[in-house]
């Protein structure tokens, strides 16, 4: 596994002892996490954020990749994990952590980064491309991948992968997190 061996930053520990704390199933693997931490870093002044913050673990690693001059914003809409999540966080002034829909991060946009994992990514996807700064970068994660195109996910085609690779304002390309599941990162064109 391309994970083994290497060490995970502090704040992922701890997150994800919550996770367990909270019986919380949903958070990002570490291999999606050192993809979020590489995109952040691309953008070291820039503002990065995120829906569905879960319990933190996908914050913490946007957040270990976060610089000096950037700021993260993320969104939950459940309370507690909400809560616990803005608890990790409450000694860096650059990161917000917010209670509520997904649409309350858009009076931080445009964004550098936009991990959209909770809210927006099924329900607006054109507002989720809407929010993006120019050479701004999407991430979205959980797919599994295709080799087809169209790509399919259980015999359909899927039609919401296919509207982010072929946005017009998007260049966008599938990778690889795992062998058996993908995410997409597309980068907002002028
Ligand atoms: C896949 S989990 C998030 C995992 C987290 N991003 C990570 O990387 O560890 C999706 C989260 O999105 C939240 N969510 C779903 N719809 C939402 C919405 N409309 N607004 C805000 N949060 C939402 C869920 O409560 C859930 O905690």
């Amino acid at each position: 596994m391309l994970s083994a061996g290497r060490e995970l930053p502090e704040l992922v520990v701890a997150a994800e002892k919550t996770a367990g704390e909270l019986g919380f199933g949903k958070s990002s693997r570490p291999e999606v996490g050192r993809l979020l931490a590489a995109v952040a870093a691309s953008k070291p002044n820039g503002v990065i954020a995120e829906s569905g913050t879960g319990v933190g673990v996908g914050t913490a690693w946007l957040h270990s990749g976060l610089g000096a001059g950037a700021r993260l914003v993320t969104v939950e809409r459940d309370a507690e994990p909400a809560r616990r999540a803005a608890e990790l966080f409450a000694e860096d002034e650059r990161v917000q952590v917010l209670h509520g829909d997904w649409r309350l991060l858009e009076q931080h946009a445009p964004f550098d980064v936009f991990f959209c994992d909770g809210g927006g990514k099924r329900d607006d996807p054109q507002r989720v491309v809407d929010l993006l700064a120019v050479g701004g970068v999407l991430v979205l994660d959980d797919f599994t991948p295709s080799a087809e195109w169209p790509p399919r996910f259980g015999g359909e085609v899927d039609e919401l992968r296919v509207y982010y690779l072929t946005h017009p304002a998007l260049r966008a390309a599938e990778v690889l997190t795992t062998p058996g599941s993908s995410a997409l990162l597309a980068v907002r064109q002028g």
